[in-house]
C-alpha cells in the first residue's frame, strides 16, 4: 500500500527513482510521484493514475539531480488526483516529504495548523505532516523530527528532503515499513526490498520511531529523541531475477509456476530428505517439554493467510490433537479476546508487514502469550517480533494475488503440526515416516499439472464470462475452497462464494440457476461421496458442475460436466496440489476478460493500514 523509494549518490536519481516506483507498483496505487534537487531548487513532478503517466511528463520535462525521493499513492483520505499525490510541501516551503500510512489525529492537527496560518492545498492527512514539519523547523531537521513525531497517532513513514540541506534524506517510520542500503554509488531507500536488490544485497529494516539519515557517502541512525544508535545490516539471499518478471506475461504465472521450486526449498528448511525423510527437529520452537504444555493454539491473519491458517487448524487437530482456532486479524484485534495460560498464536503473513495481523501479534505479546510467525519477509515487523519465527522460502511474491506464498505458509503449518504430533505422540514415527516421502513426491506432480495447464486455459476460455461461482467442499476441501473463491474474485472481479457443502441446503442453493458454475473440490475420500451428492442437487437445478478430484474418485463423472484430477496422493498432502489448479484457472479467467491481473482494480499488496 502506497511505496516510497530515496536516493541520494552520484548518479542521476531521477532514473533510480522511476525503476523503485515501477519495482513497488505491486504493492497498489493510484497516483504517483517525484520531487529532486536539480543543485538549486527542489523540483516536484507528480501525476494521477499510471506510472506511465508520470513518466511521460518525466519526457517532456526531464528532470536531473542527485538527491530525490518517490511515492506511489494508494488513496486513503482525498480522491487519487494531481493535488492529492505526494510529494506535499509547507507552506513556507522548506521541505517536502512522502509518506505511507495514515495520521489518526489529522483532523485536530490540521485546525491547530491552519490557525497557524498554514495554507492547505490537498485533502490528504499526509500534508498535516509536512505543514507540521515546517511549523516546528528552526534549522536542524533532526530537531524538527523528533519533535513533529511525537504528536503525530496513527502510522507513518516518511522520507523527507529539506531545501536547506537538499543531498540528505531524512527518514523516519512507525508501524510502517522502511528499509534502507548503500549501494556503490550512493544511499537508497524503499518501502519494500525488491526496489533496494539491483543496488544492495545489505539492508537494514528500520524500527519504529528510529530515524535514518542518507547522505552520499553513508548513513546514520537515531533514535526518536535524536541520539546516534548502531544498526545491523541483513543480508537479503533473494535472487534477484526472483523479483523481475523475465519471460512470463505475469506475475502470477511466473508465481505459480515457482511452486515446486518454493514448495521444495521451504520443505527442506524444515525436512532433512537425506535417505529416510526426516523432519529437522532444531528448526521448530519446541523442545518436547516445550511443546506438551501446548494447550491451544489461536491462528491469525488476513485473505489468503487466513485462508493458510484454516489448513493449520486442520493439521494441528489432525495431528497433533491440540484445539485451535483461526481467526480474521481486522477482527480478532477487537474481540476483547482474553488469553489463556498455554496458547499459543501463529501469525501467519506473507509480508510481515500487515496492519492488523501485527496488532493481534502486540496484544498477544503484552498478555505474555508465546507468539510465532509463520512469515516470508526476514527483517519485516511481525518477524521481528515475534517469539519465534518459521520463515516460509516463496522468495519476493510481486503479483497482488497470493500463490506461493499460501502454498509455503501452508507447508510450514503442515510440517510444524506434523512436529507438534510426534512430541506429544499423536503421530508416530511410521505416520511421520510415510507423509514425508509423499511429500518428497509432491514437487513433480506439481510440475505435472502446471505443464497441464492448457486444459484448464480452454475451461476458462469457455467460462470466463460467469457472473456468479460458487466453490463447494468439505473440511479440508472447504478451507481450499475459500482461497478458490478469492484468488478469482480478487484477479477476475468475478463474484465467487465458497461454500461448505452440506450448508448448501440451509439457503444459499436458492441461488442456483441455469448455467451457474459450482466447482465441487473432492480430495477427501470420506467426504467425497457427501459432497458428490451436494453437487448433484445442484446439477439438476441446472447448474454447471465442475470437480477437482484427488486421484480417480469413483462415481463423480455423473454429477459433472467436467472433472479435474490430479494425480492421487494422502489427504493430508492434497492441498497441495489441488490449489495449483483452482489458482491457474483464477489466472486464465482474469487473463480472459482482459483484467489486469498482477494489479488487480482497488488492491495493494501490502495493506499496512487498518
Ligand atoms: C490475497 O491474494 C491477498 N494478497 C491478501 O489476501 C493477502 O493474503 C493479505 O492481505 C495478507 O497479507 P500478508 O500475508 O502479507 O499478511
Amino acid at each position: 500500500m502506497c511505496g516510497i523509494v530515496g536516493y541520494t549518490g552520484r548518479d542521476n536519481a531521477t532514473p533510480i527513482l522511476m525503476e523503485g516506483l515501477d519495482t513497488l507498483a505491486y504493492r497498489g496505487y493510484d497516483s504517483a510521484g517525484i520531487a529532486v534537487w536539480n543543485g538549486e531548487d527542489i523540483v516536484m513532478k507528480k501525476e494521477k493514475g499510471q506510472l506511465s503517466n508520470l513518466k511521460a511528463i518525466l519526457d517532456r520535462e526531464p528532470v536531473t539531480g542527485s538527491c530525490g525521493i518517490g511515492h506511489t499513492r494508494w488513496a486513503t483520505h482525498g480522491e487519487p488526483s494531481y493535488i492529492n499525490s505526494h510529494p506535499h510541501g509547507d507552506t513556507k516551503k522548506q521541505l517536502v516529504l512522502v509518506h505511507n500510512g495514515i495520521i489518526e489525529n489529522y483532523v485536530r492537527l490540521k485546525n491547530m495548523l491552519v490557525e497557524r496560518g498554514c495554507k492547505f492545498v490537498s485533502d490528504t492527512d499526509t500534508e498535516v505532516v509536512a505543514q507540521l514539519l515546517g511549523e516546528v523547523y528552526e534549522g536542524d531537521p533532526l530537531a524538527a523530527i523528533t519533535n513533529a513525531i511525537r504528536l503525530l497517532e496513527g502510522s507513518f513513514a516518511l522520507a523527507i528532503l529539506f531545501r536547506d540541506d537538499p543531498t540528505r534524506i531524512y527518514c523516519v517510520c512507525k508501524d510502517s515499513p522502511m528499509v534502507v542500503g548503500f549501494g556503490k554509488d550512493g544511499a537508497h531507500i524503499a518501502s519494500d526490498i525488491p526496489a533496494l536488490l539491483s543496488y544492495t544485497r545489505d539492508v537494514t529494516f528500520m524500527g519504529d520511531k528510529q530515524i535514518a539519515v542518507l547522505s552520499p557517502v553513508g548513513i546514520a541512525f537515531y533514535d526518536e529523541f535524536g541520539t546516534p544508535i548502531d544498526k545491523g545490516c541483513t543480508h537479503i539471499d533473494w535472487d534477484l531475477d526472483a523479483a523481475k518478471k523475465g519471460s512470463y506475461e505475469h506475475y502470477m504465472m511466473k508465481e505459480i509456476c515457482e511452486e515446486p521450486v518454493a514448495f521444495r526449498k521451504t520443505a527442506e528448511q524444515y525436512v532433512s530428505f537425506r535417505e529416510q525423510p526426516k523432519l529437522k527437529a532444531d528448526c521448530f520452537p519446541w523442545s518436547d517439554e516445550d511443546a506438551k504444555t501446548v494447550k491451544r493454539i489461536r491462528i491469525i491473519g488476513c485473505g489468503t493467510a487466513y485462508h493458510a491458517g484454516l489448513l493449520g487448524k486442520k493439521y494441528f487437530q489432525e495431528l497433533a490433537k491440540i484445539p485451535v482456532e483461526a481467526e480474521i486479524a481486522s477482527e480478532f484485534r477487537y474481540s476483547d479476546y482474553v488469553f489463556e495460560e498455554g496458547e499459543v498464536l501463529f501469525l501467519i503473513s506473507q509480508s510481515g508487514e500487515t496492519a492488523d495481523t501485527i496488532a493481534a501479534l502486540r496484544m498477544a505479546k503484552q498478555a505474555g502469550i508465546r507468539t510465532v510467525a509463520v512469515c516470508n519477509v526476514i527483517g519485516s515487523t511481525i518477524a521481528r517480533e515475534a517469539d519465534e519465527v518459521l520463515f516460509t522460502f516463496a522468495g519476493p511474491e510481486i503479483a497482488v494475488a497470493a500463490t506461493k506464498s499460501y502454498l509455503t505458509q501452508v507447508t510450514v503449518l503442515f510440517l510444524t503440526a506434523m512436529r507438534l504430533g510426534l512430541i506429544r505422540g499423536t503421530v508416530s514415527e511410521e505416520r511421520a515416516a510415510s507423509l514425508l516421502s509423499e511429500l518428497a513426491d509432491i514437487p513433480q506432480k506439481m510440475q505435472r499439472l502446471i505443464d497441464e495447464r492448457g486444459e484448464i486455459q480452454y475451461f476458462a476460455s469457455r467460462e470466463f464470462s460467469a457472473r456468479h461461482v460458487f466453490f463447494i467442499g468439505r473440511g479440508i476441501d472447504n478451507a481450499l475452497s475459500m482461497e478458490a473463491a478469492l484468488k478469482l474474485k480478487e484477479v477476475s472481479y468475478i463474484h465467487s462464494e465458497a461454500y461448505a457443502a452440506g450448508e448448501l441446503k440451509h439457503g444459499t442453493i436458492a441461488l442456483i440457476e441455469e448455467g451457474t458454475l459450482v466447482v465441487g473440490i473432492l480430495t477427501q475420500r470420506k467426504l467425497a461421496a457427501k459432497t458428490a451428492s451436494n453437487l448433484e442437487e445442484v446439477r439438476v437445478r441446472g447448474a454447471n458442475v465442475l470437480a477437482l478430484t484427488n486421484g480417480e474418485l469413483p462415481d463423480i463423472a455423473s454429477h459433472c460436466s467436467k472433472v479435474w484430477k490430479f494425480e492421487e496422493t494422502n489427504e493430508l498432502l492434497a492441498p497441495f496440489l489441488a490449489i495449483i489448479p483452482m489458482q491457474l484457472f483464477a489466472y486464465y479467467m482474469a487473463v480472459q476478460k482482459g483484467c489486469n491481473v498482477d494489479k488487480p482494480r482497488n488492491l495493494a499488496k501490502s495493506v499496512t493500514v487498518e
